[in-house]
């Protein structure tokens, strides 16, 4: 296994490579890696004869100090796994200094709008942050294709406009979410859960896929209040928003239209852990 921890010694093993014309995949990380970040560099690695995964848990994206300070740090144990799917993944895990020159500092993006809502509103800052890493690591590896979860869904759509916005040349592709037995959505936060609480958060995909069912013949606001009052019934569980939106405009929908694809999204509490999930309406 290849591992860079700057980015000079990154593009010259990259220029080298490039120079074959090798079709180039890239899954940026925080690290702390399970099957849903595996899924995603299974399918780059089908897809291209070199892949990039980098490893970086990026501090400018974090609203809460509490929650950057608790991020996991797993480097040997990501190495294992990536390891499984090929020894010839190249992994980039550089140092904040690295990577920020001592400016751990965000540019400021307008997405018309897709930033606003939703983890906008509750996450203040956070997809500036999280755009200017992606930014900064998709002009330093300049991969043909960069895979991104359907999971982390707004995240999605902001860097499929943001390589419009900076006319990067790289093709965006979303990978369907992996799932827990329970069907909870793999996230490295489960693991700060209990035991059992971890079972039972499977209660946030069963509250999803009942409203699904419940879309397909009942108004949006109606399915609102369903899911809201499944929350109020729950000691466990706290909602801290549920939406249904049209999947490119991320806006909550008005008035359902045939030829629209929509989308849920909710964001829960639990024992003070965070927990996001989305669900394909139609
Ligand atoms: P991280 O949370 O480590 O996720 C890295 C990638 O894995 C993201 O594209 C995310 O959507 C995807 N992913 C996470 N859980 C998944 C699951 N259960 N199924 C499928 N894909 C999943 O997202 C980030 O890091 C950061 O914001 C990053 C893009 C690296 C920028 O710092």
């Amino acid at each position: 296994m290849q591992v860079y921890t700057t980015k000079k010694d990154l593009l010259a093993i990259l220029k080298s490579k490039k120079n074959k014309e090798l079709s180039l995949g890239f899954v940026p990380t925080m690290g702390a890696l399970h099957k849903g970040h595996i899924s995603l560099v299974q399918r780059a690695f089908n897809e291209n004869e070199l892949v990039v995964v980098s490893i970086f848990v990026n501090p400018t994206q974090f609203d809460n100090e509490e929650d950057l300070d608790k991020y996991p740090n797993t480097l040997k144990q990501d190495l294992d796994l990536l390891e499984k799917v090929s020894t010839n993944i190249i992994v980039f895990a550089p140092t904040k200094n690295d990577i920020y020159n001592d400016k751990i500092k965000s540019e400021s993006y307008n997405f018309n709008g897709l930033e606003k809502v939703m983890e906008g509103t509750f996450r203040a800052g956070h997809f500036n942050g999280v755009a200017t890493i992606v930014e900064l690591l998709l002009k330093t590896v300049g991969p043909d294709k960069a895979y991104f979860g359907e999971k982390d869904f707004q995240q999605l759509q902001i860097i499929k406009r943001l390589v419009t916005l900076k006319d990067i040349s790289c093709q965006i592709i979303g990978c369907p979410i992996e799932r827990e037995p329970s069907g909870l959505a793999m996230s490295s936060r489960n693991e700060r859960l209990s035991k059992s609480t971890r079972k039972k958060a499977g209660f946030i995909y069963e509250t999803l896929k009942t409203a699904k069912i419940k879309f397909g013949t009942k108004s949006a606001p109606i399915v609102k209040e369903w899911v809201f009052n499944q929350f109020l019934n729950s000691s466990l569980f706290e909602l801290e928003y549920f939406e249904i939106t049209d999947i490119d405009t991320l806006t909550p929908i008005a008035k359902k239209q045939i030829d629209i694809k929509y989308r849920a999204f909710i964001a829960v509490y639990t024992e003070e852990v965070r927990l996001i999930d989305n669900i394909a309406l139609n």
